[in-house]
Parts: structure tokens; sequence; C-alpha cells
């Protein structure tokens, strides 16, 4: 076949099939031009999930008649003024957003440059453009994009559900709303309000925590610890979430670059690093770190959406963010693992990873199971008390103590056992959760007062929309507001407490694997969500247990299978041989 130059549309469709993935990346790069318009405040409104009808409206600079002729045209930028690409302070810079959204949707602007007598609108439809004419609107701009995809039925296949691609966008808009608390923000949706946010004062530190608070929940306010630090002429600010804030993904980890929401592995993979095993593995926190550096330190220009960056100097801005968020962690009293109990613990066994079983200790188990979410205490009454000596037939001890209510110390006849009591529970619940749920149903305990959760609306979307497998699962909600859902009944084996931060986890774990495979949902994730759920449904660190309840954990961990580790891959015990401790001090 003979070589041809393509025509000029056809080029457009083309590269609107990098920059216009969704709807939800249109959105982003109608948000960014109106925060490069100098806006303060930003309107965005959509429905049938972006795919019908997205607008934004913004009160920036605005553009001139004979301008908007030429937005539309591709490589056409007012923010290039000479030709270095090493100086960019703006969002956008291609001049690709507008030509691409054109090439494949029907798109309109209307727009009156500050000081103008009048007001221009042009639109262009499927690439075709119209002439621009004069419009009515008092100021600013207002982009409308109808039909997206209709041009480029290949792509309009490739579209989730409404539902998926609106949570999409609102996930956008709240990630540029968070990178940019001084502007006022508004989302409606099939005409109703998602959310409205007002500016808050210039000083990120001093009032950004309000728009944080905003996106992040209001737990993250009251568990946000500021931070701030330089490093040369690199400016790093933000707020880190105490560990506990951990998420099952990262879509609650915002890092700003110069103004603009980045997804880089190297920021993500440093902030993971400075966290280090404050959180559990698999797992990521929750912050929000604004980094401020010359133009010219960072190279914007890597990927057609500008979501990624390359750094100049990556190691010194990896060692600025790693030294801020552990001097913040460590101030906060978070415990930090000293060398030396380091070098104690490398000296010590850990369990064979399947657990007890590999011990033969299910065969030697003597006590009944115990179900430690709701200690009733009879049950134990036959067990030994933590004074007497061990008895042989235990492999995991007595137990003699608990520390920092954390830690249950138990001794054998030639071990101490550590126990992590957090982590050995979460493992018992989890594997009577699977083997109920393989029996045939998992036991429910109605909630004598409906439990009422507040969530955001695409959390509470996602949870609806997998209600009748929760249901399977032990869990009964019911729809109560498009911010909240009912709690009817939980699964008994997890206890009534907790049912909020479950359902949070729940929704995220949903809303990932929605965004990854469609409506597959729950059943190829049944291990994920039943982990969730142990998570939720255990003995949490700090909570002090009578003598009882510890050597009932102990027995019930002798008894079930792969009890060795939880469910994030750490262990649950550790056991030290008496040899061993000898020779940690030298008597051997
Ligand atoms: N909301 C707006 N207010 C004022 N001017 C705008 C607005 N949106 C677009 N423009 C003008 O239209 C031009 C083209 O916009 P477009 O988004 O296509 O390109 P860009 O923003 O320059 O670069 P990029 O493709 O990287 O986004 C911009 O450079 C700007 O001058
Ligand atoms: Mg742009």
């Amino acid at each position: 076949m003979a070589i041809r130059q393509l025509p000029p549309d056809l080029v457009n469709r083309i590269a609107a099939g990098e920059v216009v993935e969704r709807p939800a990346s249109v959105v982003k790069e109608l948000i960014e031009n109106a925060l490069d318009a100098g806006a303060r405040r930003i309107e965005v409104a959509t429905a049938g999930g972006g795919l019908r009808l997205i607008r934004v409206a913004d009160d920036g600079a605005g553009m001139e008649g004979r301008d908007l002729a030429l937005a539309v045209e591709r490589h056409a930028t007012s923010k290039l003024a000479s030709d270095d690409l090493s100086a960019i302070m703006t969002l956008g810079f291609r001049g690709e957003a507008l030509p691409s959204i054109g090439a494949v949707a029907r798109l309109t602007i209307a727009s009156r440059a500050s000081g103008a007598a009048e007001a221009y609108e042009i639109a262009v439809d499927a690439g075709a453009k119209s002439k621009s004419k004069p419009s009515a609107l008092p100021a600013g701009t207002r982009v409308e994009v109808r039909d997206l995809f209709y041009a480029t039925p290949a792509r309009l296949k490739f579209m989730k559900s409404e539902r998926v691609e609106s949570a999409a966008i609102v996930e956008m808009v709240k990630r540029l709303a968070l990178a940019r608390p001084e502007i006022a923000f508004a989302l409606s949706s099939e005409e109703r309000t998602v959310f409205r946010l007002e500016a808050c004062p210039p000083g990120l530190l001093d009032h950004g925590l309000a728009r944080m608070g905003r996106i992040l929940g209001p737990d993250f306010v009251k568990d946000a610890l500021p931070l701030r630090a330089a490093r040369g002429n690199v400016v790093l600010e933000g707020f880190a979430g105490l560990p506990t804030l951990h998420r099952p993904n990262g879509l609650q980890l915002h890092l700003v670059v110069n103004g603009r929401p980045v997804r880089d592995k190297l920021l993500a993979g440093t902030v993971r690093a400075a966290y280090g095993d404050l959180l559990p593995q698999g797992r990521y926190p929750t912050l929000a770190l604004f980094l401020s550096l010359p133009p010219d330190e960072v190279d914007v220009n890597v990927h057609p959406a500008k979501t990624e960056l390359r750094f100049r100097d990556p190691n010194g801005v990896r060692s600025l963010i790693i030294g801020a968020l552990r001097e913040a962690l460590g101030a906060a009293g978070h415990r930090a693992t000293a060398s030396l109990a380091q070098a104690a613990l490398d000296r010590m066994a850990p369990p064979q990873s399947q657990g007890a079983r590999s011990l033969g200790l299910a065969e030697q188990a003597q006590a009944p199971l115990a179900s430690l979410a709701q200690p009733s205490g009879d049950t134990r009454a036959s067990i030994a008390d933590a004074d007497a000596p061990p008895p042989a037939s235990y492999p995991l001890g007595a137990a003699r103590a608990q520390i920092n209510d954390t830690f249950i110390i138990a001794a054998t006849g030639d071990a101490l056992v550590i126990v992590d009591q957090h982590a050995a529970h979460e493992r018992l619940v989890y594997e009577r959760l699977k083997r109920s749920f393989a029996n045939g149903g998992i036991a429910r305990q109605l909630l004598l007062i409906p439990e009422v959760v507040e969530l955001d609306a695409e959390a509470v979307a996602s949870l609806r929309a997998a209600s009748s497998e929760l249901e399977r699962l032990g869990l009964v909600i019911e729809p109560f507001g498009a911010n909240a859902v009912l709690v009817r009944e939980v699964p008994s084996l997890l206890g009534t407490s907790g049912v909020r931060g479950l359902l949070a986890d729940l929704a995220a774990e949903l809303a990932e694997s929605e965004d990854e495979g469609g409506a597959r949902l729950l059943a190829g994730r049944l291990d994920h969500v039943l982990s969730t759920m142990a998570c939720h449904g255990s003995v949490r660190a700090g909570r002090r247990l009578a003598p009882e309840e510890m050597n009932a954990l102990l027995r019930d961990m002798e008894a079930t299978p792969f009890t060795g580790q939880c469910n994030h891959g750490r262990p649950t015990y550790i056991e030290l041989k008496l040899a061993d401790i000898e020779k940690l001090f030298s008597r051997r």
C-alpha cells in the first residue's frame, strides 16, 4: 500500500485517542484550561456519565473573538510565549485538548475576554468547525461537550457504565480541587449537586485543611500531620495522614507538583517507603503533598495526559519527601523500629509460612473454639490460669502478659512466643468467614437499631450495586438517600463496631474492581472482601485483653489452619527459643 498523508480530521481523531480517554479526561482538560485562565470559580455539570453532556464554566480571563477560532485548531496555544519547553508553569501547553475533543464530540465554546464588549461562541462538530459568532455570556468561558465519542464508535464501546464514568469524573474533579484549595469548585450531575467547595483563603498550611477534609474525609482533618520542608529551591508542604488512615488503594494519595496533580510512580513509591512498616503490607497512606520547584527542574512533557513527570534530581526530591514524612510521623509518637530491636528480631526464628498446621498444632488442640469478637467469658472458664505452668500440650504456650495492649507474651517449655493480637485474630476471623461461606452461608446478626452510615455518593452507589452479593456475605444494607446506607445485618463473626470503616473499605474495593473489569465484582474478589471484613471485625491493637481472652486466642490459633500469618502476609507470632535468647545475651 502506498503511503498517504492523513487528512487533518483523522489526525485529530487519532490524537484524541491519547488525550481523551474517557469523559473524566475531558473534564480534566477543561478544568485545567479554566485554571490556566485564572478562574476563581469553576462549575462542572454532567449528564449521562459525561457521555451525554459535560459543561465547564469559569470566571477566568476568557478569549477574544478572533482567538476562539484558533483555540480549536491543533497545536495552537497561548501558553508558550517562547519556544522554550523548559519553563512551563501552566497546566496546558500542547494546544491539543480542544481540537481533540472537537474531533470526537459536539463542542461549543462561548467566551468573553475580560473587558471586552461582547462575547463570542464557536462550535466544532466531529471536527467540522463553524464560524465564530456573537454570543451572550457576562464573563469568563463556558465549554459544552455533548455526545462524546459519537464520532468514534469504537471508543464509545469501551466506556463503562454511566455510573462508573460518573464516579471517575467525581474523582477527577476532587483531585483537581484538592490541588487548588483557593479556587471554588462546584460539581453537579443530572442537575443535582454532587458537591460545592468554597474557596479557602491563601496559605495551604493555615487554611487548606478544610478543603482536604472535604475531599479526604473528616477523619483526615483529625489525623493529618502538617509538614513543611525545603531543600535548595524545592519546597514541600502538605498534610500526611497518620498510618492508621491506611486505604486499600492509592486513590487517597494526592501529590501535587507545581499545582499539577500527578500520578507518579517515583513519588508514590517514595511515600510508601517513608511510611515503611508503619503501614500494613499492600496498604496505602492517605495524604496530600504539594511540591513546588523551579519549572526547569521538572519535565512535564512526558505523557500526553501530563499526569506523569520527570525530575531533574529525583534523588533530591525523594530524600526531601522521605525526610519530611519520617520527621512528621516520628514526631507523632509512632513506633519506629530501633536498630537494636531489629538486630534482636533478626535472630528470632519466624514461624514456617504455613503456620500452625505445618507444626501439627491443629491436631493437638484441645480447647473449644471461642470467638473473641463477642467475648462472653463463659467458654473460657475452663482454660488454664495465666499463672499456671505452661502446659506442654499447648504449642503456643500460656499467656504471661500483654504489652502495649498489642502483643501477647506467652511462654512454652523452651521458648517465648510473641503474638500480634490483631494480626492473629484477623486471620482467625478470616478463616472462619471462609469456612462458613463454604459451608453454605455466613451467619448474620440483626442490628437492633439499624446503623446509618454516611459515605460519599460514589461509595454509596458502589455498595448499592453490590448489595445482593454483600448479603450473601452476611452484610445486609439498604439505600438511605444518596449519601448514606442503612446497615440492617452484619456477619455475626464481626461484631457491630467499626461498621462505617468496613463499608468505606468495601466501597473502595468495589470501586477498584469496577474500574478494572466492569461488573465482574465480588465473585472473583471474594477472598479480598472477606479479608477486608476480617480486618474490621478483629480485636484491634490497643485493646486490653484479660488473661483468659489471651489464652483463648492462643488456643484458637493452634486449632485453626494458616494462622501463622495475617491476611496481609505479616507474621501473627514470633517464637523465640530460650536458646536463642541466651545467645542474644552471650550466655552461649
Ligand atoms: N477556559 C478557558 N479560558 C480562557 N482561554 C481558554 C480556555 N480554554 C482554552 N483557552 C484557550 O484556548 C487555547 C487552547 O486550549 P487547549 O486546551 O486546546 O490547549 P492548551 O491548554 O494550550 O494545551 P493542552 O493541549 O496541553 O491543554 C489555550 O491555550 C487558551 O489560550
Ligand atoms: Mg488545555
